[in-house]
């Protein structure tokens, strides 16, 4: 990729206008036969947080295996807005966050990309003010930040909403400086996990977090910042324990692949009964995924330290249950449904860690699946198989979901929302198509109905 300034190349989302990925159809052959290996990439939610986090340090910061992402880009020019440099060159991001000003994260961005919230924590404790809007994201429920601000509380700040901006600001005599302290978070939120760690990094002190999130990419938050200076223990358990440093330097860091692809991929093998390896993945961070995926009846082999094979076979029912890690992923929820919707037996599927994150059932119900939605309950009755039909992705893992599905079922799949799609996975068809994958996206309304016509009138599949 070419060396781009990202401050002066990027012009800011218009909310107002429909993207232009929202016109686009993504086409997609069923009964797919894949094979081969998968590159998967940087992980999306590590590489957000430690964005916001490269704002707690003085000089220049080197990210490596970033992955190519709407959401990624959206990050770039928040953090742009607020003073930062920053320069993508391949899958490495250079940040020079020697001058952020206080200036407020713009709205129209913040609330396309909850994740932009989370610059809320380096921004107070390095400026002793910050003003974010309410974050938006993904329409999975309601949301909150209640726990990001309740803590920051805990640490001495001062925080008003006002017109939906979170105003956040450290007054007092002992200068602008957050203070340690020992917060327990009522539900182990990743973000308020990760906002909370950047600002106690530089707070005066030691601040404890208990019932702290464990995910993987909360560790790879802690490592960033502990490569800059910063004294973090315990993440990857539920107390983490900073002491405040008075300030962090320079570093050269790797983001870690993102399970959430890989876990995607492995379906993708499962659905399509195919023999694929994926590299380079962490297999510890998948240990839910997989055992769930041996429960439904395929194989997954740890082949080298970081490469795993699928090896499916018949597809039996499982229930799932979604929890925080090390429990299963929620946001493996919407894959695995899809890959159950044509398993044998019936099966439940539980999410306990978003309301509202069940709308793709109604859209693998088009593609004649028989699922039945009780509270947070997916009662699914499975299908020998699917049939495709025109669905809309309704938010980013259930596009993934429905991609999936897609490959699976019998004829063809029109999946519109691709914007969901773009925020989440980078080069998912490129990647898909290398395994033999038949997909093809059409940029507007008219080359779609186009190409349904040919498509259904001759059969022919995209080379
Ligand atoms: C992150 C991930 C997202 C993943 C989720 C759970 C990023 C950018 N996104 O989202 O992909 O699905 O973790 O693994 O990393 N909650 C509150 N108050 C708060 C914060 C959260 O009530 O202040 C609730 C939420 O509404 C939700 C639950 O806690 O019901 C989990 O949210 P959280 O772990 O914070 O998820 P995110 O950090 O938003």
């Amino acid at each position: 990729m070419e060396d781009r300034p990202i401050n002066q190349s990027l012009s800011l989302i218009d909310t107002n206008s429909v993207p232009a990925e929202d016109k686009s159809v993504l086409h997609v052959w069923g009964r797919a036969s894949l094979s081969g290996h998968v590159k998967i990439s940087g992980a999306k939610n590590s590489a957000l947080a430690i964005m916001a986090g490269a704002l707690l340090c003085p000089e220049d910061c080197l990210l490596r295996n970033v992955p190519s992402l709407l959401d990624i880009e959206r990050m770039s020019q928040i953090l742009s807005v607020l003073g930062i440099k920053i320069k993508r060159q391949g899958d490495n991001l250079e940040i020079d966050a020697r001058t952020p000003d206080d200036s407020q994260a713009p709205y129209e961005l913040v609330s396309q990309l909850r994740a932009s919230f989370f610059v809320i924590g380096p921004l107070l404790t390095r400026l002793g003010v910050a003003r974010v809007p309410l974050p938006g994201g993904c329409a999975i429920g309601a949301r909150p930040v209640d726990l990001h601000v309740r803590g920051l509380q805990a640490m001495g700040a001062e925080v008003q909403i006002d017109h939906g901006v979170v105003h956040a600001y450290v007054s007092g005599s002992g200068g602008r400086k957050l203070k340690g302290a020992k917060i327990y978070l009522d539900f182990p939120s990743v973000g308020a996990t990760e906002t909370l760690i950047m600002a106690a990094t530089l707070a005066e002190g030691e601040t404890t977090i208990e019932n702290a999130a464990q995910e993987p990419e909360v560790v790879d938050l802690a490592n960033f910042c502990r490569a800059m200076g910063a004294k973090i223990r315990g993440a990857g358990t539920n107390t983490i324990i900073i002491s405040g440093v008075p300030s962090l330097h320079s570093v050269d860091y790797s983001i870690i692949p993102d399970r959430i692809e890989t876990g995607t991929f492995l379906v993708a093998g499962a659905i399509t009964n195919s023999e694929i390896t994926l590299s380079p993945v962490v297999p510890y961070h998948l240990t839910a995924v997989i055992a769930k995926l041996r429960e439904i009846g395929t194989q997954v082999i740890v082949e080298e330290p970081n490469c795993l094979r699928i090896v499916p076979d018949t597809l039996r029912a499982t229930d799932i249950e979604t929890s925080p890690y090390p429990g299963f992923p929620t946001d493996m929820q919407a894959p695995f449904m899809a890959l159950l919707a044509q398993s044998e037996g019936d099966c439940i599927i539980t999410e306990t860690v978003f309301e509202n994150r069940l709308r793709h059932v109604a859209e693998l119900n088009r593609m004649g699946a028989d699922i039945r939605v009780k509270g947070n309950n997916a009662v699914i009755r499975g299908v020998p198989i699917l049939s495709g039909a025109p669905v809309l992705a309704t938010d980013l893992r259930a596009s993934a979901a429905l991609v999936l599905a897609g490959l699976a079922a019998e004829g063809k799949t029109a999946i519109r929302g691709l914007h969901h799609l773009d925020r989440g996975y980078e080069n998912l068809e490129a990647k898909l198509q290398q395994l033999g994958a038949k997909l093809q996206r059409v940029q507007d309304e008219e080359e779609v109905e186009e190409t349904v016509q040919v498509q259904d009138h001759d059969q022919v599949l995209p080379k």
